[in-house]
This record gives C-alpha cells, structure tokens and sequence, in this order.
C-alpha cells in the first residue's frame, strides 16, 4: 500500500505496470490488480489516473514502441471523475497514466497493490504489508476455500 499526493509526485508517463520487452517479462510476477481509492473528489484536472481500454491498446512486445502507440491513441483515454471515497482497480497490464495536475486541488489516493493468485504468497514475505492478499493468507491458514 502506498499513499500519493502531488506534493511528492508529478505526472506519471503513459505505462503498464507489467508487460514483456521482447522476452523480458517486467513488473511483477504475478497477477497483478491495482486498487486506488481517491480522498478528494478527483477529476482529470487533478490527477485522476487515465487508462486506454485494451481494444485499442495493443500490447506490443516492445515498451518504447508500446509507449509511443499509447501516446498516439491518448485522445480515446478515458479519465474517470470520482467522488470523494471513490476507487478504481484495473490490472497492471493495462495502459495508464497520471496526468498533469492542471488545478491547485490536492490530490491524495491510496492505493493497493493486490492479488488474487495464493500461489505466489510464499514468495510475497517481504512485501507482506503491501498486499491485500493478506486476507488470502489468512483464509488459508484457517483453511477457507
Ligand atoms: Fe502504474
């Protein structure tokens, strides 16, 4: 889990949190979701994050040339207006951004990285606190399924 506010943090660059350059697989090496849950009403103009949905987003085996098509197909990004409380997940394949923040608003988000592969727990203990799989753990260890 981690906090944001553009105090700390500009624009983000057009990205996914997990693609292959060439056979290079990178990010995480698991199913990867995000969940972020915004503390102020948050539009475009501060900083909401923009995804392009995959029929337009093709995911080419080359992150220079995968940014490039994001940048080129940026005007049929979708930027979600959110209520205070309000939250999106999406998966860290999918093309995203943080825009520039075009107002003096505060923008504050938590987000969370999160899975839902229990396989991948065991090597998650480092990052034990970052993960809401957690309760993935938890289920287990009282052997829920
Ligand atoms: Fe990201």
């Amino acid at each position: 889990m981690h906090v944001l506010n553009d105090k700390k943090t500009k624009e983000l660059k057009w990205h996914r949190d997990q693609y292959f350059h060439g056979k290079v697989f990178v990010g995480p090496k698991f199913k990867l979701y995000k969940l972020a849950i915004y503390l102020q009403d948050t539009n475009k103009n501060n900083g909401v994050t923009g995804f392009i949905p995959k029929f337009i987003s093709p995911r080419f085996r080359n992150r220079y040339l995968d940014t490039i098509f994001a940048y080129l197909s940026s005007f049929l990004s979708i930027h979600p207006r959110l209520s205070i409380g309000e939250a999106v997940i999406f998966s860290g394949k999918v093309m995203h951004h943080r825009p520039r923040q075009k107002n003096n608003k505060f923008r504050e988000a938590i987000i969370f990285s999160c899975t839902n592969s229990p396989n991948n727990l065991p090597n998650l203990k480092d990052d034990e606190n970052e993960f809401l799989n957690v309760f993935l753990k938890s289920k287990i260890e009282l052997s829920i399924k």
